[in-house]
């Protein structure tokens, strides 16, 4: 199983702060934000882990976090010079997914419980990582049907259609770069995470785990509080780095 974390874009919700670095540089209570993420790969056993960055900040990643041997992990780099939505990461990370198994994590997504019994056990297809929330308008959604079982994907609805919002924790079959390949870009331009989850849903081969603890996108200044929170008082002794 490979990694990838997410860590472009330009964070427009948090400027000043990200006039001069990356959202996923600023600090969540006593450690930079990148490393939650990373704690949830490596709690997972997953060593060999690509960042996707943007050009502007790239040089501070690599001062941060270097080829990843303090952590006794392995870090490759790869720059995306423009945002072309979430699922470009299979395009850009081709080569370093290869033949295997891939987990990805937006780089900005901090998780109180540790997930890594359900990244451990994938199999094949795809899993995502579901959380029951009150403004599901805000995220991609998932509904179910009366037995659970997921039958439909969107991506910000603006019509209701469920509670669950998928947090930005996917695992992904090596299919997954062909699949980003053959998606087109959505009406915003972007190659849009939900066309895979909903390429592996047609073919029943979608897996929704439902995340119980708390799970923050530390996108915005009040969940960038709360983050600051929950890491302060739930999370430190849950940090293998
Ligand atoms: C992205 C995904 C969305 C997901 C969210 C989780 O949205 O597109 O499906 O629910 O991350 O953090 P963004 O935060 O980029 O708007």
């Amino acid at each position: 199983m490979k990694g990838i974390i997410l860590a472009g874009g330009s964070a427009t919700r948090l400027r000043p702060c990200t006039k001069i670095t990356s959202k996923q540089l600023l600090p969540v209570y006593n450690k930079p934000m990148i490393y939650y993420p990373l704690n949830t790969l490596i709690k997972a056993g997953i060593t060999d882990i690509l960042i996707i960055i943007a050009p502007e900040y790239a040089g501070q990643f690599l001062n941060l976090l270097g080829s990843g041997k303090e952590f006794g992990i392995k870090l490759t780099y790869e720059v995306q010079e423009t945002t072309k939505g979430l699922a470009d990461a299979f395009i850009v990370g081709n080569h370093f997914i290869g033949d295997d198994d891939v987990t990805m994590i937006l780089g900005d997504n901090i998780f109180e419980d540790d997930l890594s019994g359900e990244i451990k056990n994938f199999k094949s297809g795809a899993k995502v990582f579901a959380k029951k929330v009150s403004d599901p308008e805000r995220f991609g959604v998932v509904r179910f049907d009366e037995n659970m079982r997921a039958n439909k994907i969107i991506e910000k609805p603006k019509k209701w259609i469920s509670d669950y919002a998928l947090t930005g924790l996917y695992v992904f079959d090596k299919r997954v770069v062909e699949v980003a390949k053959n998606v087109k870009p959505s009406k915003r331009g972007e190659i849009e995470i939900v066309d895979l989850h909903n390429w592996y849903l047609d073919r029943e081969e979608l897996d929704v785990a439902m995340v119980d603890g708390s799970w923050l996108d530390a996108g915005t200044f009040d969940s960038l509080l709360e983050a600051q929170v929950l890491a302060k008082e739930k999370l430190q002794d849950k940090m293998v780095i």
